[in-house]
């Protein structure tokens, strides 16, 4: 197995997803791990995670130095590589200005992380600190014109470093690199999949729930529904499912979600009508971190008072996924900073009496949908696009009220029909419709309208970490428009937004 120490970086479960996807198995463990507790893990090699910190700053994370005496190969990424250039003896400087985006990669001389690979390719690159001297029998690999010191090598000890990040899916070469570093370098093997995840996982919510009940929330999408096949798998009748209608759903949500739940999967599972608790809470609320937090906050109150009628219930599932939680806080609580409060954990209020089990909070969205498959759970439920905790909520820009909800569904409706009738329902990560805050004058039969504009979302990504606007065709465009036009009300202008994540989130709120 490979080691990666998490010095806080918003990448260090991708560092873990490019391992894994060698088939060798990786755990993630914090910088204040203990060598000893290390050398029991025995691992074939050792990555040290890039971080948001400078290794001069005070409280920066560190791991002890005779990490470097165990005779283990070591890589270490960004902050990982000055955290090693540093307590060997090399010297790191503060840069002017921070580099951040591509750069070309010009390899200087050989190591084995570059086997088979011209030089002259694109890496990305993001951070403040540089090396600017080395410790001793190190040697540079690679340099990029703002870099010199962009990759090094200590061959006889096996130790590499990368100031730019291989993890990150714009480095070109950058999964080759973390596949010659796990084979070449640590000579590991193949023997972990999906499968060993899945009995794994299973093996452990017995151990942890043992014959007490779990109650879970259903949403019927693929995280929720995945994560409750897999305790179901492990416990049986007492996992207790509860799906919430917070009034926030598409249009015939419940209606479509009861016949596939139902007739999919084989769990108790109830459905519970919140809708005016949630709409009553959500009145007069316009900003989006409110109303994250009121609808989180409710969710839980609900599934506190339904657990209650369930004896001896003491855990609560869930389908949180590792990008739920980094956008939240770093996994292992470290320094990655909040850029949304997820619905999943965000809302978490201390006094929960429940223990969570989330049995897929390691993994990225498609390996959740392998892991789906490998449960035998049937495709159009597994291949449903995501639909965010807060459901419509943060849709609308602005108030939520029920007529605002009432025109989003239309359009929202529409603009799926069009998608799937276009063959591209799976090929897009997500396609949506959004109601802005604004109304604009139109003209329809002849009459003056002032009427509201929905904006179409559709993007296309691996991970929901970053995405890229889909280039949807123009006449499926315009039948979107159309429609949405014509058949929704109070609807006279659709735009288009051409945004990428970053700099734009995937949801507008
Ligand atoms: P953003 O908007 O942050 O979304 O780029 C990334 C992915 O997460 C989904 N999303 C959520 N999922 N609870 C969820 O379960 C939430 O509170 C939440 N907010 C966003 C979003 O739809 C996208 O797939």
């Amino acid at each position: 197995m490979i080691i990666i120490i998490d010095f806080g970086s918003q990448f260090n479960q991708l560092i873990a997803r490019r391992v894994r996807e060698n088939d060798v198995y990786c755990q993630i463990e914090p910088a204040g791990i203990s060598v000893n507790k290390i050398k029991e893990l025995n691992p074939k090699g050792i990555i040290l995670s890039g971080g948001p910190s400078s290794i001069y700053e005070e409280n920066s994370p560190s791991i002890d130095k005779s990490l470097f005496d165990l005779d283990i190969p070591i890589l270490g990424i960004c902050y990982g590589m000055h955290y090693m250039v540093n307590i060997l003896g090399g010297k790191i400087k503060k840069a002017a200005k921070r580099e951040y985006g591509f750069a070309s990669l010009d390899i200087k001389n050989p190591s084995p992380l570059f086997k088979d690979m011209d030089t002259g390719f694109q890496c990305w690159m993001s951070h403040g600190d540089s090396a600017i001297e080395l410790p001793e029998n190190f040697v540079i690999t690679a340099s990029t014109e703002n870099t010199s010191i962009a990759a090094i090598a200590n061959h006889t000890k096996k130790f590499y470093g990368l100031q730019f990040h291989p993890e990150v899916e714009h480095s070109i070469n950058g999964s080759l690199m973390i596949s010659h570093f796990i084979f070449d370098v640590c000579n590991c093997r193949e023997n972990w999949s999906m499968k060993s995840f899945c009995d794994g996982a299973i093996a452990q919510i017995k151990e942890a729930v043992g014959d007490k009940k779990v109650i879970m929330g259903l949403s019927g999408g693929v995280d929720s529904s995945v994560a409750a096949t897999l305790i179901h798998k492990a416990i049986g009748k007492n996992l207790f499912c509860i799906f919430v209608n917070n009034g926030l759903l598409r249009k015939n949500e419940q209606e479509t979600l009861e016949k596939s739940l139902i007739s999919n999967l084989d769990l108790n599972i109830k459905f519970v009508d919140e809708k005016e608790k949630f709409l009553t809470a959500l009145k007069g609320v316009t900003d989006p971190e409110k109303k994250r937090k009121i609808i989180g906050n409710l969710f839980i109150e609900v599934f506190e008072a339904e657990a209650n009628k369930i004896e001896g219930a003491q855990f609560l599932g869930q389908g949180t996924l590792y990008p739920d939680i980094i956008e939240s806080k770093s996994a292992f609580g470290g320094p990655t900073a909040i850029i949304k409060s997820h619905h999943n954990v965000g809302g978490l209020p201390e006094k929960m009496k429940l223990k969570l089990i989330e049995p897929l909070h390691l993994l990225f969205k498609d390996e959740v949908r392998k892991l789906g498959t490998q449960l035998g759970i049937n495709d159009d439920l597994i291949w449903r696009q995501p639909f965010p905790g807060p459901g419509l909520a943060i849709r609308i820009m602005g108030e939520i009220t029920v007529s605002r909800l009432a025109i989003l569904r239309e359009a929202d409706a529409i603009l799926l029909e069009e998608i799937r009738k276009a063959g591209l329902y799976r090929k897009l990560w997500q396609s949506f419709a959004v109601l802005l805050p604004v109304k604009s004058v139109g003209v329809m039969g002849d009459k003056r309208t002032f009427a509201n504009c929905i904006a179409v979302r559709a993007v296309t990504s691996n991970d929901a970490m970053t995405a890229d606007w889909a280039k949807l065709p123009h006449d499926l465009l315009g039948s979107i428009s159309n429609r949405i036009i014509n058949e929704v009300e109070n609807i006279n202008r659709v735009v288009f937004d051409i945004t990428s994540k970053p700099p734009g989130t995937i949801e507008w709120e």
